[in-house]
């Protein structure tokens, strides 16, 4: 039996900032179809990862490869390439706050359009009926006109989903998406999160701050301490132990 190619790879990634080493030393393969977890600590490296995976940072040394081409080694153009094909949710969800909700879905078509038809549509919005879609299925769409502004957190991250949703991407990835939202909100946008990346057969990197959420919406759980793998399992496998272990200071000497 042969394995499916991996979506994500990374190959001894170390990652150095100026002042701290955020990734030391990773190696890891993310496949089609999982629903992977990061957690840890803050400070762990968790967004770091996620930055490296879609291509907005490059790895001090080491190799990333998305959909398999290279970002580490590739041309800028061929990441570019692969970047339309990943799309990334955030805690402080990245939306533009004084337009109407329709110009941020279709945001996540702007790679796609000609610059004219970007431009165009800040005008006259285009491509409605998409964009209405892509708010339905996020559950807010009475809100295609409203100003983004004027929406809660909870719906403001639904707009977020409904733009990743008209980027169509291979994987999504999703940086805290729910650490700005109270705990109620937070697990029906998960829950929403895992049904529309299972229904489209996505593929979904999660970094969350809440293990039970993890363990809840994941299949596969990864810990982060000091910027190394303490642990790579299957949700179910997750014990009080290694949970204890992923919060542990760290002994001084
Ligand atoms: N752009 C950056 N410049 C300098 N240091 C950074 C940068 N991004 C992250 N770091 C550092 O790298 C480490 C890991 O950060 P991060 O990936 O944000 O962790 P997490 O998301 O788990 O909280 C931290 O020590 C952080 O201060
Ligand atoms: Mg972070």
């Amino acid at each position: 039996m042969t394995l499916p190619a991996p979506l994500f790879e990374l190959r001894q990634v170390t990652q150095q900032f100026d002042r701290s080493l955020a990734l030391r030393n990773i190696t890891l393969q993310i496949f089609p179809g999982e629903r992977v977890a990061l957690v840890g600590s803050s400070g762990t490296g968790k967004s770091t990862l996620i930055q490296l995976l879609n291509g907005t940072l490059l790895p001090s040394q080491g190799e990333v490869w998305a959909l398999g081409h290279s970002l580490s080694q590739g041309s800028s153009r061929q990441r570019r390439q692969v970047q339309r094909q990943i799309g990334t949710i955030y805690q402080q969800f990245h939306l533009v706050d004084t337009l109407p909700v329709i110009h941020n879905v279709n945001a996540g078509r702007l790679g796609q359009w000609s610059f004219f038809k970007a431009a165009v549509s800040l005008l006259y919005p285009l491509e409605v009926e998409a964009a209405a879609k892509a708010l339905h299925r996020v559950g807010i769409p009475e809100k295609l006109y409203a100003r983004t502004d004027q929406l809660s957190g909870g719906q403001q991250q639904r707009v977020a989903i409904a733009r990743v949703l008209r980027q169509d991407p291979v994987a999504i990835l999703a940086d805290e998406p729910v650490s700005s939202l109270d705990p109620e909100l937070s697990r029906e946008v998960m829950a929403l999160l895992r049904e529309l990346v299972q229904e489209m057969g996505k593929t979904l990197v999660i970094s969350l701050h809440s293990i039970e959420l993890a363990q809840q919406y994941c299949d596969r759980i990864i810990g982060l301490r000091d910027g190394t793998i303490l642990f790579d399992i299957p949700s179910f496998a997750l014990s009080a132990e290694r949970i204890r272990d992923l919060y542990r200071l760290r002994e001084p000497g």
